[in-house]
C-alpha cells in the first residue's frame, strides 16, 4: 500500500489515476500487473473518500460507470454521418471482383488494404467532447438504429470497461487525437461472459440466449444500468471520424492511433496490398475464429487511403470501397439416433440428442441439446430424423430445424418423454408456469453427483483434482454419502481409487482442506440451493453476513435483499427447511467450512435497502442524495413498491408520498437521511 497523500484531493486523483491505468491494463490490454485484492482495496478507499466528500466526486472517477438514472426509454439521436452496413462477399470470386472493381475505381494508382476481423455484435457510436484541461470526455454512445438516427444509451455504454470514461490529454497527444472525435466500433459480449449468463438464466430457469451477439443486444438496451454491468460486454473500436469525417488520412493510422488512446484495438489486422494476401488473412482468421474468445462472422477489407475511400465513396447503403468476406455458417446436416436424458444438480431433466457425428466448422459434433420437452415439441422432432445443427464459438452445439425432403425421409418414432427419473425412477414433476420437468428425489445419486461436481468447480469451492473420474469413483465406492463427507475422506480412502498415487491423493486432500477457507459466499454458491448463482450468493452474504443469519431470514427479509424475488425467496426457504440440507450445512459447520462473510464494503452501511427520492430536500440536490446514497451501497428505486426500504420526503413530495403510507413504508427527511448516512 503507498501512504496516504497528505491532501486529500491528490490522493483522490492518484486513486483514480491508478484505478484508470489498470482497468486499462486489464480491460483493454488484457494483462493486468496487479491483484483482483489490490484493485478492490484502491477501489474501495476511494469510494470512501468520494462517499465523505461527494462533492468531489466527478462522472468521469472509476466509481460512476454504474451511476446513471434507470430511464424510461432511449431517445433518438442523429448520426454525424450515416452508420451503413457492408456488402458481404461468400466466395473467393466475389471477393475477387470487388478487387478489380476497387481497382478500376483507383484509376491505376496502388491500393492497400487493411484487413480486420469482423466481430460479431451491435455496432455504436461513441462521441467525445473537449473538458477543462485539453481531457477528452465520453459524451454519447449511440446505437446504430436504422443508420442515420440511432439511440442514445449512454448509461449503459459507461458501464463498459474497455470504454475510456475520459481520456488525459497527454494521451491524447501521444495519439496525435484532437480532444473531441467520434470513434465507432462493435460493442461484443465474450463468449465466457455468455456463458455465464446462459448458466445463470438456465439457474433461474429461464431460456438461453441464443448467442453473444443478441445478448449483447438485449444488454444494451436494458433500462437498469446495474445490470449492463453485470453482463461484461467489451468495446472493439474500429472507426475514426470527426465531424463526419476521417480525423487521420489512413485507417491503419487511425487504429493505432485508438489503441494509443486507450481504446481496445482488434490485434488481429493486417495491411496488404493484394486479393491474394486478404485471402492469406482470411484464411489464417478462420483458424484462429475458434481460440479467440469471442465470435466473429468474417473479415472485413478496407481501403486503406481515406483519399481513396473518398473518391470511391458510397452505393445506397454501403461504401464501395470495403467490404465484409462472411465465413459459411456452421452447421451440418445429421442423424437423431436417441434423445437421452440428463440429471441436474436440482433435478432438473435436460434431454440431449445423441447424432451420428459431423463435423461442423473444425470439430466433431455428436450431441446436441434439445432444453427441455417444448423444444422437442417445437422442432416436431422424431427419433431417427434428419436435423440441421448449428454451432457458434464454442456454444454448445443447437438443433435448427427438422430437415424433411425426398432424400431425407423423417424418422417414424415419437420420443414420450419420460415419467420417471431415468436414473433413480422417482416420479418427475413439472411446476406451473415452469419448462422444465424434473426428479422430485432429493436423495436421487444424479442429483448427488451433479451437486459434488458443482461443489468442487471451478468458481465454487475450486477443488482441483475433483472431477468427474474421482466423484463417480467415490460415489460407486460408497466413500461419500453427501457434499459435507468429503471433509472426512482420508488418504488411504483415495488410494483406494483407480489411478490415484500417493501424491495425487495427498495433492487432492490438500485442495479439499483449503477449500475449508473459501469465502462463505463460494460456500453458499456450492450448495447449490436453486436460483442462487454466483451473484445472488454474494448479495445475500451482503446483506445478511452469515449463513445464521441466512437460515433464520423470513421470506420477506430475504425479498428485500436486490434481485431476490418470491420465487428466489421461497427457494431459499424451502431449501434451508429441508431436514437433509439443515444436517449437511450443520456438518459443513463442525467441518469448519467458512459460515460469516465478509459483507462487501460497497453495500456496508446501506447495503440492500432501496431508497426513494422524492421531492426537494433543503441544499442538497437528488442527484447529490442519490450519490451518497449509493456510495453507502444503497440502492434508489424511481417507484414505490412492497421492496422501497425507505422514502426520502422534501418540500411538494407528491403521490410517491401517499404510496408510501399507504404501503407502510417508513418516510425520512433530510436530517433522518443524513442521520441513516452518518450511522
Ligand atoms: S466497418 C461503413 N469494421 O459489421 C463501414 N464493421 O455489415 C462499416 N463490424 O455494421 C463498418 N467488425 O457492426 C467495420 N472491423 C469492422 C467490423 C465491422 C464488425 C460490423 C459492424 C457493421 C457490420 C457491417
Amino acid at each position: 500500500m503507498r501512504p496516504a497523500a497528505s491532501s486529500l484531493p491528490a490522493r483522490i486523483l492518484e486513486l483514480r489515476d491508478l484505478l484508470r491505468h489498470h482497468d486499462s491494463l486489464y480491460y483493454v490490454l488484457d494483462s493486468p500487473e496487479v491483484s483482483d485484492a489490490q484493485y478492490d482495496e484502491w477501489m474501495r478507499e476511494l469510494r470512501r473518500l468520494e462517499g465523505e466528500h461527494p462533492e468531489l466526486i466527478t462522472p468521469d472517477s472509476p466509481t460512476q460507470r454504474v451511476g446513471g438514472k434507470p430511464k424510461e426509454g432511449f431517445a433518438k439521436v442523429p448520426h454525424t454521418r450515416p452508420m451503413l452496413s457492408l456488402d458481404n462477399a461468400f466466395s473467393e470470386e466475389e471477393l475477387r471482383n470487388w478487387g478489380r472493381r476497387v481497382q478500376e475505381l483507383a484509376g491505376g494508382e496502388t491500393v492497400e488494404y487493411i484487413c480486420e476481423l469482423k466481430l460479431d455484435g451491435l455496432s455504436m457510436a461513441l462521441q467525445y467532447t473537449a473538458g477543462k484541461h485539453g481531457e477528452a470526455h465520453l459524451a454519447s454512445g449511440i446505437t446504430r438504429g436504422d443508420g442515420s438516427v440511432g439511440e442514445d444509451v449512454t448509461t449503459n455504454v459507461r458501464t463498459i470497461r474497455s470504454v475510456p470514461l475520459s481520456i488525459a490529454a497527454e494521451k491524447l497527444k501521444m495519439a496525435g487525437l484532437p480532444d473531441h472525435f467520434e470513434v465507432r466500433g462493435e460493442v461484443v459480449m465474450p463468449l465466457a461472459a455468455f456463458r455465464k449468463l446462459n448458466d445463470e438464466r438456465e439457474e433461474q430457469g429461464l431460456a438461453p440466449a441464443a448467442n453473444p451477439r443478441n445478448a449483447a443486444a438485449g444488454a444494451i438496451r436494458t433500462l437498469e444500468p446495474n445490470i449492463v454491468a453485470q453482463r461484461r460486454l467489451d468495446f472493439c473500436a474500429y472507426f475514426l471520424l470527426q465531424k463526419g469525417e476521417e480525423l487521420l488520412p489512413l485507417q491503419s493510422d487511425a487504429l493505432n492511433a485508438l489503441a494509443t488512446a486507450g481504446f481496445r484495438v482488434n490485434p488481429h489486422r493486417k495491411l496488404v496490398n493484394s486479393i491474394d494476401e486478404v485471402l492469406a488473412f482470411i484464411a489464417a482468421a478462420e483458424l484462429q475464429r475458434e481460440t479467440l474468445g469471442y465470435e466473429i462472422d468474417g473479415v472485413v477489407i478496407k481501403v486503406n487511403s481515406s483519399a481513396q475511400q473518398q473518391r470511391m465513396g458510397f452505393t445506397g447503403r454501403a461504401p464501395r470501397w470495403a467490404i465484409a468476406y462472411k465465413f459459411a455458417a456452421r452447421s451440418g446436416m445429421t442423424q437423431v439416433n436417441a434423445i437421452t436424458i440428463q440429471i441436474g444438480r436440482t433435478g432438473k431433466l435436460t434431454p440431449v440428442a445423441e447424432l451420428t457425428p459431423v463435423p461442423i466448422g473444425g470439430t466433431t459434433v455428436s450431441r446436441a441439446t434439445l432444453h427441455n420437452a417444448d423444444e422437442i415439441e417445437r422442432l416436431g422432432l422424431h427419433l431417427g430424423d434428419w436435423v440441421l445443427v448449428e454451432r457458434g464459438g464454442d456454444v454448445i452445439p443447437k438443433i435448427v430445424q427438422v430437415v424433411d425432403d425426398a432424400n431425407h425421409p423423417r424418422g417414424a418414432k415419437k420420443f414420450h418423454f419420460p415419467t420417471h427419473c431415468p436414473e433413480c425412477n422417482s416420479e418427475v414433476v413439472r411446476a406451473e408456469g415452469e419448462a422444465d420437468w424434473r426428479c422430485v428425489n432429493i436423495n436421487c445419486p444424479a442429483r448427488l453427483r451433479e451437486s459434488l461436481l458443482h461443489f468442487a468447480s471451478r468458481g465454487v469451492m475450486n477443488i482441483e483434482g475433483l472431477g468427474e473420474a474421482v466423484v463417480l469413483q467415490l460415489l460407486d465406492k460408497k466413500l461419500v454419502h453427501s457434499i459435507a463427507d468429503l471433509y472426512q475422506l482420508q488418504e488411504a480412502d483415495l488410494l483406494s481409487l483407480e489411478r490415484i498415487g500417493e501424491k495425487t491423493a495427498r495433492a487432492l486432500l490438500e485442495q479439499i482442506e483449503r477449500s475449508r477457507k473459501a469465502p462463505l459466499n463460494r460456500v453458499l454458491f456450492g450448495l447449490g440451493i436453486r436460483f442462487v448463482g454466483e451473484r445472488t450468493a454474494q448479495l445475500l452474504v451482503d446483506a445478511f453476513g452469515s449463513m445464521d443469519a441466512l437460515m433464520a431470514a423470513s421470506a420477506e427479509e430475504l425479498e428485500r435483499v436486490q434481485e431476490v424475488g418470491p420465487r428466489v425467496a421461497q427457494a431459499i426457504r424451502e431449501f434451508f427447511h429441508e431436514p437433509r440440507n439443515h444436517e449437511l450445512v450443520e456438518r459443513l459447520r463442525r467441518a469448519g467450512l467458512t459460515f460469516t462473510g465478509e459483507r462487501r464494503q460497497k453495500s456496508a452501511r446501506l447495503g440492500g435497502l432501496t431508497f426513494v427520492l422524492t421531492g426537494t430536500l433543503e441544499a442538497m440536490s437528488r442527484e447529490e442524495a442519490r450519490e451518497r446514497i449509493e456510495a453507502a451501497g444503497g440502492r434508489v428505486s424511481g417507484s414505490v413498491s412492497k421492496k422501497t426500504s425507505y422514502v426520502v420526503a422534501g418540500e411538494e413530495a407528491g403521490s410517491k408520498l401517499d404510496k408510501a403510507r399507504e404501503l407502510n413504508i417508513p418516510v425520512l427527511d433530510k436530517a433522518g437521511l443524513l442521520a441513516l448516512l452518518e450511522e
